[in-house]
C-alpha cells in the first residue's frame, strides 16, 4: 500500500519502519528538516532497538523515504497516519497544537482519496474534530475517512513490540476505512480488535490508566510491607499467580515515569473533568505515584542526620531501562531534592547521560563508568535497572565506596545475595539488609 507517516518521533518513525518493513511504500513527514536529513542517511535520532538496521535495509531497498514537504509525501498515498507528539498542556488536558497543524497542512496539500489515520494519543471525540478540520480547509473536491489506531509499543522494545503486539485496535465509524486498516494490518498477523471511533480513542486512555493503577498499587503495598515486616518481592509472586492478576507489572519500585503514564492519567482525568465525572482512583494513583519518587531520598533522610557534604553516586537516570529518554524520570526529582540537601552528585547512566544534562540540575557530575561513579562516594542511589547495573556485583561497591550504603530503588538485587556481600542494603518494600 501507498503510506504517508506525519511526525518521526518514537511513534511515527517506529510506524513508518515497521509498515516499510511489510512490503508497503512509506514515505515519512517531518517539518524538522536537520532531522530529515539525518533519517535520509539511516541514522535515527532515538535510541531504539533495532531501528537503525530496520530504517536502513528499508531506504534503500526503495520502501521507505522523508521528505519535510507535504505535497511529495502525501502524493498517491490511500493511507495517511498521523503521529504528532500530543505533550501535556498547561491544564493536564493534552496539548493538540501539533494534530491542527498536521491537519491544516494535510488540507492544503491531500489530492487524492485517503483514510486518515489517528496513531497519537488524543483525547475522546478528537478524531470527529481531525475529520471535520481537514475537511472544513480541503483545497480539493476529495474525500476523507477516519480511523484510529492507537498504539501500545513500548520505549526500548518498540520495534519488536509493533511485531508481537497482543493486539491491534482499529476503530472507526466507516466499515470502508475499518476494511483498508485491517488490510495494511493483515500482515502483521497479529489479533485485531475492531472497534468505533470513541472506543478505540478509551481503550488507549483505559490500558494505560490501569498498567499506572496496578504499579501504584503494587508501590503502596511495599511501602506496607515494609512497615509491617514483610517482603514484597514474596507479596507480588502470591498475588501473580492468581491469573485474574497476573504477574506483570507488579515490580514495585519508584514510581513510573516516560512520555506515556504521566501525561496520559492525567489526561484522562481532564477528559472525566470535562464530561463531568471526577475519577478519585486515577486522582489517587497520580498522587501516589508523585509520592513514590521522593521516597529514596526520604529513607536517606531517615538514616542520616544531615547528607550536605556527603557524596552520592547516583546510577540510572532514564526513566526506565534501554532507553536514552528522561522524560518524567524519578531521576529529575531525587538530583533535586539531593542537591538541596547539600549532597555532592556523581551520576552514571549508560546512554542517556547526554539528554539527563539539558535538564539535570547543572551541579551534578557526570562519569563514564560505574565505578568512576561510586568511587569514594558514601551513598549510592539506583534508578533505573539497566543490566549493567544488575550485572555490577555488591562486592565491588565494598572495594570503591568510603562506606557501602546502597539505597536501590529497582530491587536490582536479591536480599540473600546483598547480605553476604557486607553491603548496607535498603530497597523498596523489603527489610533492610545489614542496617
Ligand atoms: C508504556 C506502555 O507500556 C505502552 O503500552 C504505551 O504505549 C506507552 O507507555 P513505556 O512508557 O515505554 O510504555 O514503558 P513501560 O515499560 O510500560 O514502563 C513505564 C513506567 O512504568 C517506567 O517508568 C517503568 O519503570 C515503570 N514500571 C513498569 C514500574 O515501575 N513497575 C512495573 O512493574 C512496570
Amino acid at each position: 500500500m501507498e503510506i504517508a507517516v506525519i511526525g518521526t518521533g518514537y511513534v511515527g518513525l517506529v510506524t513508518g519502519g515497521c509498515l516499510s518493513e511489510l512490503g508497503n511504500n512509506v514515505t515519512c513527514i517531518d517539518i524538522d528538516e536537520d532531522k530529515v536529513a539525518t533519517l535520509k542517511q539511516g541514522i535515527s535520532p532515538i535510541y531504539e532497538d533495532g531501528l537503525t538496521e530496520l530504517l536502513q535495509k528499508n531506504i534503500e531497498n526503495g520502501n521507505l523515504h522523508f521528505t519535510t514537504d507535504y505535497k511529495t509525501g502525501l502524493s498517491d498515498k490511500s493511507l495517511v497516519y498521523i503521529a504528532v507528539g500530543t505533550p501535556q498542556g498547561e491544564d493536564g488536558s493534552a496539548d493538540l497544537t501539533y494534530i491542527n497543524t498536521a491537519c491544516e497542512s494535510i488540507a492544503r496539500d491531500l489530492a487524492n482519496d485517503v483514510v486518515i489515520v489517528t496513531k497519537s494519543t488524543v483525547p475522546v471525540g478528537t478524531n470527529e474534530y481531525i475529520k471535520d478540520k481537514i475537511e472544513t480547509n480541503l483545497e480539493k473536491n476529495i474525500t476523507v475517512k477516519i480511523a484510529s489506531n492507537p498504539e501500545f509499543l513500548r520505549q526500548g522494545s518498540a520495534v519488536h513490540d509493533t511485531f508481537n503486539a497482543d493486539r491491534i485496535v482499529i476503530g472507526s465509524d466507516d466499515e470502508e476505512a475499518l476494511q483498508t486498516l485491517e488490510k495494511a494490518n493483515a500482515d502483521f498477523n497479529l489479533p485485531i480488535v475492531k472497534t468505533d471511533l470513541r472506543s478505540a480513542e478509551m481503550i488507549k486512555y483505559a490500558s494505560n490508566a490501569f498498567l499506572a493503577t496496578k504499579i501504584s498499587f503494587i508501590n503502596e503495598m511495599a511501602n506496607l510491607s515494609e512497615k509491617i515486616g514483610a517482603n514484597i518481592d514474596h507479596v507480588a509472586k502470591g498475588m501473580g499467580m492468581d491469573a485474574r492478576i497476573g504477574n506483570a507489572f507488579l515490580n514495585a519500585g519508584i514510581g513510573y515515569g516516560g512520555s506515556c503514564f504521566p501525561k496520559d492519567t492525567r489526561a484522562i482525568i481532564s477528559i472525566g473533568k470535562d464530561a463531568a465525572y471526577d475519577m478519585p482512583i486515577l486522582e489517587n494513583v497520580v498522587e501516589s505515584n508523585d509520592r513514590q519518587r521522593g521516597i529514596l531520598v526520604d529513607k536517606i533522610l531517615e538514616r542520616y542526620e544531615t547528607i550536605k557534604g556527603k557524596k552520592v553516586a547516583v546510577l540510572g537516570l532514564a526513566f526506565k531501562p534501554n532507553t536514552d529518554d528522561m522524560r518524567e524520570a524519578p531521576s529529575i526529582l531525587v538530583t533535586e531534592k539531593l542537591l538541596v540537601e547539600g549532597a555532592i552528585v556523581n551520576a552514571y547512566d549508560p546512554v542517556a547521560s547526554d539528554n539527563a544534562k539539558k535538564i539535570l540540575p547543572e551541579q551534578i557530575n557526570y562519569t563514564s563508568s560505574i565505578e568512576e561513579a561510586v568511587e569514594d562516594a558514601d551513598i549510592t542511589i539506583i534508578l533505573t535497572e539497566w543490566k549493567e547495573i544488575k550485572a555490577f556485583p555488591l562486592e565491588h561497591y565494598k572495594k570503591h565506596m568510603t562506606n557501602a550504603v546502597i539505597f536501590d530503588g529497582r530491587n536490582c538485587f536479591e536480599l540473600e545475595g546483598a547480605a553476604g556481600s557486607g553491603v548496607e542494603y535498603h530497597s523498596i518494600g523489603r527489610p533492610t539488609v545489614n542496617g
